[in-house]
């Protein structure tokens, strides 16, 4: 049945889209998965990603006519900004983060799609949330835009589930860190940026404080993450708002020590800046047993496993 599926990626050329889009073709098929974004590629790179609408998910016309044009039966809605980003441009990124949101919503709720799934995220979480462990049901007073974009968002999938019967799922994502694509705009970028800077020029000022713990996790383990929770069956699907998932901990010197393994010679400093604040706003680590119970998560990289994967890809290639 999977095969009939016609699934849009909408912010194919973020950090997650590039990596869903390959993880949801060698599943569906290249021609049943279409990647799309607000990017006007070049041709050469339209010929790699194709099929490849450009497609603003605020142009909710338009939105209509490539679901409509490719028969699309799922949306995956990556098009947001980030949490530093957001803090620069605060109503833009309630409009792109909300309005994009119910657009899908929208078109689920009229019969257009049977599957919608759409990224939460640790943001959501709060000064006033408990840091260790965080639940799946705590305390929630986020105050970045992002956190309060994310948290509304899942406020809204959940009614849009239980009013509409939308099959929305959704995930509360730790920071990302992966060697195929480049973060955009978030406060944990800096676990991505290291890598680079540790191979290139063997040291890398960080703008977190050296033990600002945060909740992590691998790519492959995200993309595992986002695939089973989408092919899971609907009725274990408890949690309609976010679920909670993890992967691994670990602050600004414990990512230096590690990569120190591989590089003895490599360097940290820190200049902290707005992004510290807002890190000191999310929980430290993640409990992820409601995901674990309700559709079998278990994450499978550690801190270690990570870098010596991460430092073997991109070694070769920056
Ligand atoms: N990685 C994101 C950010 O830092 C969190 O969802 O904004």
């Amino acid at each position: 049945m999977k095969f009939k599926e016609k699934v849009l990626v909408i912010g194919s050329s973020g950090q997650i889209g590039g990596e869903l889009v390959e993880g949801l073709r060698s599943i569906y098929g290249n021609d049943h998965v279409i990647a799309s974004d607000i990017k006007d590629l070049s041709k050469d790179e339209i010929k790699k990603i194709a099929p490849y609408e450009t497609l603003n998910v605020l142009n909710s016309k338009r939105v209509f006519e490539i679901v409509k044009k490719y028969e699309i039966t799922q949306v995956y809605l990556l098009a947001a900004l980030l949490s530093a980003t957001a803090e620069k441009n605060p109503m833009f990124a309630w409009d792109l983060n909300m309005n994009g949101l119910f657009n899908i919503l929208e078109l689920a709720k009229e019969g257009h799609i049977k599957k919608l799934y759409w990224p939460s995220s640790i943001a959501v979480f709060g000064p006033t949330t408990p840091r260790q462990n965080t639940p799946q049901f705590t305390i929630m007073e986020p105050n970045t835009v992002y956190g309060i974009s994310k948290q509304t968002g899942e406020r809204w999938c959940e009614y849009y589930y239980n009013k509409y019967h939308v099959d929305v799922r959704s995930l509360r994502y730790p920071g990302l860190i992966g060697y195929k694509s480049a973060p955009g705009g978030g406060t944990t970028d800096y676990a991505v940026h290291i890598y680079h800077e540790a191979i290139k020029h063997g040291k890398y000022e960080c703008f977190l404080s050296e033990n600002t713990s945060l909740p992590m996790m691998y790519m492959p383990d995200a993309i595992k993450a986002t695939l089973d929770l989408m092919h899971a069956d609907s009725d274990k699907i408890k949690i309609r708002s976010s679920y909670n998932l993890s992967g691994m901990s670990f602050s600004p010197k414990e990512i230096a020590q590690e990569i120190t393994k591989h590089y003895p010679d490599f360097k940290i400093t820190y200049k902290t800046d707005n992004r510290q604040t807002i890190a000191e706003s999310w929980p430290q680590s993640i409990d992820d047993s409601v995901a674990q119970r309700d559709w079998g998560w278990k994450a499978r990289f550690d801190l270690q496993k990570m870098t010596s994967d991460m430092i073997k890809h991109l070694k070769g290639s920056i």
